[in-house]
């Protein structure tokens, strides 16, 4: 959570901090600020509560002159947002401004021990120890000082800071808290995600725990072991990703621009990993992966929201088509559970932006007990695909939503390639079995565009229905997980009440809920429990709830049974949740611009959670 931006080279700062947290909004939006060095080595700190816009327009009326500075975009862990818990943070005697995303967990011990000191503090945040402490360890030389000061620092983080007496670098380090380097001609940046660097460069390094990276104009960046303080050589990576990528493109937010590529994901997703023979490769998958694959006793899917029901779906798919025990957890569950692992399992850990927290804490943890990790990952060089032994790639692009969307159809046909390769690889499918599967896959697109074609009807139920404040969504099998993520993206945007559930459990206890007054959302594509969803719908409307169901194109049945209705084509069962959640996807959205809220930037929400 948090973005953070640094520019060092010939432009105005000012412009290309301000472009760079527009990007990086969607990581925080509390408050932001911004800070600069002029020719005087004088900082410039302007920071604001609220959205960048606020920032923006203070900053209209002041001129800047500058070519070097840090900026960013907060999402609050300690003191509530407001314009002096805002980022940058200024040291005691203003010689050090820093910028932070992560969490100091001995922040308190440092505070009483820098007041003793006689250090003097304005805000409630745990950066300003860090700033304070920087500066109390500084003789002159930044890079060094923030060495000796992250010896003391407990917890985890990414610091952006610069030095007045130092006015032409910025150094930063990192602690599992993401941070990369785009190198330009003759400027460089620095920043917490790629999106930031997109409008300028698409050369990165990526920076690893306990690297300090120094940046300055016209100088490659140098980066530093931070334990040795020796220099480290690092390769210069290339972004797959365009800035076109990352812009609206005409439509009125994120999430809606992202629903509509979803066709486009599905072409994507199918070009990288099936050959022209119809054959499913995964280029990430070394020999060892391989081999690890073909003996694993047990496989383990973990993840967090969204990738969570991706990995109960990639669960179901593996079981079935593979035929290997396997479990999906959520990451903070799994890594402090203590799994039962050994050399013997895999464990798979689902991402799009292969920051989570808890998921690269889970990973760490799997990794620590010897089984074998595979990251299924949106963001390419994320620490998530960088930390785990092999990487499957999602080809989603950039998704800049709060709400995922994109990015679960992605994980969804991904787990879905997989649990047949994998079938294929224990001899559970033939080559011709696969190439049906695969065939049938390549209907998913058309599939999707005949859902979106229907848009304006799902736009009406929406209007119809956005006042209700409390929903039940059910279903079965490859369909329970769908009602959990339509719940799960009506919540996160309408902030109306909405509960997934397996439908079989329906009578243990969430019936009580169903009167005239409440709409429950039912999964009903054709499938094997298609009967057992009936049985379920009879008794909602015994009880006179409002029944919006999600079912096959032309069925009768249920038209009987439900006040409104979303069709989805005609599928195979493993691809019918790729395309029941189109619907809810759009219910969500239109729910939420009816109730006026800001569908991209959901209340208290980030797009990645970097912090436990
Ligand atoms: O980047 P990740 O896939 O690891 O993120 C996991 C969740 O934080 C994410 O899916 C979250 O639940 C979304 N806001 C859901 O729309």
């Amino acid at each position: 959570m948090c973005g953070i931006v640094g520019y060092v080279g010939s432009r105005e700062a000012v412009p290309v901090l301000m472009n760079g947290l527009k990007h990086l909004e969607y990581r925080g939006y509390d408050s932001a600020g911004i800070a600069c060095l002029n020719g005087n080595r004088n900082f410039f700190i302007r920071k604001e509560k609220g959205k960048l816009s606020v920032l923006q327009n203070v900053l209209k009326s002041i001129p800047i002159t500058s070519h070097i500075g840090i900026g960013h975009t907060r999402w609050a862990t300690h003191g509530e947002p407001s314009q002096i818990n805002a980022h940058p943070h200024l040291s005691h005697h203003g010689d050090i401004v820093v910028v932070h995303n992560g969490i100091i967990e001995n922040y308190s011990e440092l505070r009483q021990e820098l007041k003793r000191h006689g250090y003097r503090f304005h805000s409630d945040t745990d950066t300003e120890v860090a700033a304070h402490l920087i500066e109390a360890c500084y003789k002159g030389d930044l890079a060094q000082a923030i060495q000796k000061a992250v010896k003391r620092i407990r917890g985890f983080f990414a610091f952006v800071v610069m030095a007045r007496k130092e006015p032409d670098r910025i150094v930063a380090v990192k602690r599992s808290n993401p941070l990369l380097v785009g190198v330009g001609k003759s400027e460089n940046f620095i920043a917490s995600d790629v999106s930031a660097l997109l409008p300028y460069t698409d050369r990165v390094i990526y920076i690893d725990d306990d690297e300090l990276v120094q940046i300055k104009a016209g100088e490659p960046p140098s980066i530093f072991d931070l334990k040795t303080g020796r220099v480290k050589k690092k390769p210069v990576s290339k972004i797959p990703w365009n800035i076109e990528q990352a812009n609206k493109g005409g439509y009125p937010h994120f999430m809606l621009k992202e629903i509509f590529e979803q066709p486009e994901v599905i072409s994507r997703t199918l070009k990288a990993c099936v050959n022209l023979k119809k054959e499913i490769n995964f280029e990430g998958l070394n020999g060892r992966a391989k081999t690890r694959l073909k003996k694993t006793r047990k496989i383990f899917f973990v993840s967090c929201g969204t990738a969570y029901h991706a990995g109960l779906c990639g669960r179901r798919m593996v079981e079935e088509y593979a035929r290997i025990p396997t479990d999906a957890q959520v990451s903070s569950e799994f890594r402090y559970g203590d799994p039962v692992l050994s050399s013997e399992d895999v464990v798979i850990f689902i991402s799009q932006s292969g920051e989570t927290a808890d998921t690269l804490a889970a990973l760490r943890e799997a990794k620590r007990k010897k089984a074998f990790t595979i990251s299924i990952v949106n963001v390419v060089g994320s620490s998530i695909a960088r930390e785990s032994d092999a990487v499957i790639y999602t080809y989603a692009g950039p998704e800049i939503g709060v709400a995922s969307t994109k990015a679960y159809v992605a994980q969804l046909l991904t787990l879905a390639l997989f649990s047949f390769y994998l079938g294929r690889l224990r001899q559970q499918l033939s080559g011709l079995e696969v190439k049906q599967l695969v065939l049938e896959a390549w209907h998913i697109r058309a599939g999707i565009d005949a859902i979106l074609d229907g848009t304006k009807s799902i736009k009406a139920v929406a209007k119809k229905l956005y006042r209700k404040n409390s929903f039940l969504y059910l279903g079965r099998g490859y369909n329970f997980p769908t009602a959990l993520e339509g719940a799960l993206k009506l919540k996160e945007i309408t902030y109306a009440h909405a509960h997934g559930y397996a439908a079989g459990e329906m009578k243990h206890g969430p019936i009580a809920l169903i009167d005239s007054s409440q709409p429950v959302v039912c999964l009903v594509p054709e499938s094997k429990t298609y009967d057992k969803m009936l049985s379920n719908m009879e008794e909602i409307k015994a009880r006179k709830g409002i029944i919006i169901s999600i079912a096959t194109k032309g069925d009768r049945l249920v038209r009987k049974m439900s006040q409104y209705v979303f069709p989805v084509p005609k599928c195979r069962e493993i691809y019918s949740s790729i395309l029941t959640v189109i619907p809810l996807q759009l219910f969500a959205y239109y729910a939420a611009v009816f109730n006026g809220r800001d569908v991209d930037q959901p209340r208290n929400l980030a797009k990645s959670v970097t912090v436990e």
